[in-house]
C-alpha cells in the first residue's frame, strides 16, 4: 500500500502556507518537526475545557487533569516498551533529561579517576553536561572518534572502555550525518565493564519503533517538539533500579514526601521525586497526541516512506555540481552538505528565497564540524510529510544557486 502523504500533509496546517511567495517546503525537521491539528486541537482542548494544576486537588478538574497526565505516561511506557511508565520522567526535553542525569546518577555515582565515554558525532547537549561533571568531580571524558564516512570507529570500544568507565552518552542518530549507530551493539560491551549506557534517541522516535528493554540501555531521552509534539516537554527513561536509587536534584513543590524545618525533607518516590513544581500539562496532553497521531499512521509504515523518499534525495542530489555529502551511505532522516566553497548561510538564504527551509550552521555538534573542518553545514531533513516534490524543489534551488553564486 502506497503512503498517504497527502493524507497526512493534509493534518499540518503551516504546510499550506506560502513562503516568499511559494509553497513552504520544509525541510527542517529534525530541529523541530511540525505539529498536526490532532496535537494543537488536544493542547487548546486540554486548556478550554479541562485545564487545572495536577496532584494534590480534590476537585474534579484537578483530579481529571492528573489522571490524563499520567495516562500520557502509561501511552509512553507503551511506546518505548518500557517494564513500568513509574521508570518515566517528564522533562522539558532530551537537554533537560541529560542534565538531570548527569547532575543526579552522575554526581552520585561518577568519581575522581573514573571515565566517561562519548562520541565525536554528539550534539552539545550529551557533550557540554558530561564535560561539566567530569571537571566537577574529577573524571575523565574520553570520546569515540569518527571515521571520515560519518561512522564511529567503534574497534576502539576495546580500548577506551575499562573498568573505570562509568558511563556511556551515545546519540541513536546522529542529527548531522543521519548515522544510526548500532547500539544494542555498544549497550552489550558497555555493560560487559559494568558501565550503564545513556541513548540520545532525539533523532531516532519518529523514525522507527524504539524498545528500551530490547536495548537493555540504562537510559533514554527524547524531545516532544521533534516528533511532532509541543515544545518544552520530553521524557527520560530510567531503569526502575536506577531511577529508585537517584537521588534529586531540584527541589521543590511535588516532589517531597514531607517537609519539616527542624526535621529537614524526605522525598517523594520516583519518577515524580524528578518533577519538582507545577508540570507542563498541557505539553504531557500534547506529547500524548502525537503519540497516538504516529501510532495510529504505523511507525514501521513512516520509515518505510522516509526511506524511499531518502533514496530519491540521494539519486537527485547527485546530479548537482560542487555539492558535497557528508555523512554514510545509509542515512535517517537527514542529509548534510555543502555546496562548493560557500558558506552554509548564503546557501540557506538562497534556498529561503525559493521557499525552501534546510537548517545552517554548526548543529550544535561543533566538534563534528571541526572533525571535517567546515565552520558550518546545511542539512535539509526529510519526515513523514515530505514529498519527492520538495526534493525536486531543493535540487532545482540548489543548482540556481550553483549557477548564481558560482
Ligand atoms: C541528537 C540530539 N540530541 C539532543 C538534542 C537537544 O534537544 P532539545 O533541544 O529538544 O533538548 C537535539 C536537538 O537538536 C538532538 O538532535
Amino acid at each position: 500500500m502506497s503512503f498517504p502523504v497527502e493524507k497526512v500533509r493534509a493534518d499540518f496546517p503551516v504546510l499550506t502556507r506560502e513562503v516568499n511567495g511559494l509553497p513552504l517546503a520544509y525541510l527542517d525537521s529534525a530541529a523541530s518537526a511540525q505539529k498536526p491539528a490532532q496535537v494543537i486541537d488536544a493542547e487548546a482542548e486540554f486548556y478550554r475545557h479541562g485545564y487545572a494544576a495536577v496532584h494534590r486537588g480534590i476537585h474534579t478538574l484537578s483530579a481529571e487533569a492528573t489522571q490524563r497526565m499520567e495516562n500520557v505516561r502509561t501511552q509512553i511506557g507503551a511506546f518505548l516498551n518500557t517494564r513500568s511508565p513509574e521508570e518515566l520522567v517528564f522533562v522539558r526535553g532530551t537537554t533537560e533529561g541529560i542534565n538531570l542525569v548527569a547532575n543526579s546518577w552522575g554526581s552520585d555515582q561518577v568519581h575522581a579517576g573514573e571515565n566517561i565515554l562519548i562520541s565525536q558525532m554528539e550534539h552539545h547537549a550529551n557533550i557540554v553536561p558530561w564535560q561539566m561533571l567530569c571537571e566537577r568531580v574529577g573524571a575523565e571524558l574520553r570520546v569515540i572518534p569518527l571515521n571520515d564516512d560519518g561512522t564511529l570507529q567503534l574497534e576502539q570500544l576495546d580500548t577506551l572502555l575499562d573498568e573505570r568507565t562509568r558511563l556511556v552518552a551515545i546519540t541513536q542518530v546522529s542529527n548531522v550525518l543521519g548515522t544510526e549507530n548500532p547500539v544494542a551493539e555498544i549497550i552489550a560491551k558497555a555493560h560487559q565493564v559494568g558501565a550503564k549506557v545513556l541513548v540520545d534517541g532525539a533523532q531516532a522516535v519518529m523514525h522507527h519503533q524504539v524498545d528500551v528493554q530490547a536495548l537493555d540501555c540504562d537510559f533514554y531521552v527524547f524531545s516532544g517538539h521533534k516528533l511532532y509534539g509541543p515544545t518544552g516537554i520530553g521524557v527520560l527513561y530510567v531503569k526502575d533500579e536506577i531511577l529508585q536509587a537517584m537521588p534529586p536534584w531540584e527541589g521543590g513543590g511535588s516532589m517531597i514526601a514531607t517537609v519539616s524545618l527542624s526535621e529537614g525533607t524526605t522525598y517523594a518516590r520516583a519518577p515524580w521525586r524528578f518533577e519538582a513544581g507545577t508540570p507542563n500539562t498541557g505539553g504531557i496532553i500534547g506529547l500524548g497526541a502525537a503519540i497516538e497521531y504516529v501510532s495510529a499512521i504505523g511507525l514501521e509504515a513512516i520509515a518505510e516512506y522516509e526511506q524511499v523518499l531518502m533514496q530519491y534525495a540521494l539519486a537527485e542530489l547527485a546530479s548537482v555540481p560542487d555539492l558535497k555529502l557528508y555523512g554514510p551511505a545509509n542515512r535517517l532522516g537527514v542529509i548534510a552538505f555543502n555546496l562548493g566553497k560557500h558558506h552554509a548561510y548564503d546557501v540557506g538564504s538562497f534556498l529561503d528565497n525559493y521557499g525552501v527551509a534546510v537548517r545552517t550552521g554548526h548543529h550544535c555538534a561543533m566538534p563534528l564540524m571541526a572533525f571535517y573542518q567546515v565552520p558550518a553545514m546545511c542539512r535539509a531533513s526529510l519526515v513523514m510529510y515530505n514529498t519527492m516534490e520538495e526534493v525536486d524543489r531543493l535540487v532545482a534551488g540548489l543548482k540556481r544557486t550553483h549557477h548564481l553564486l558560482g
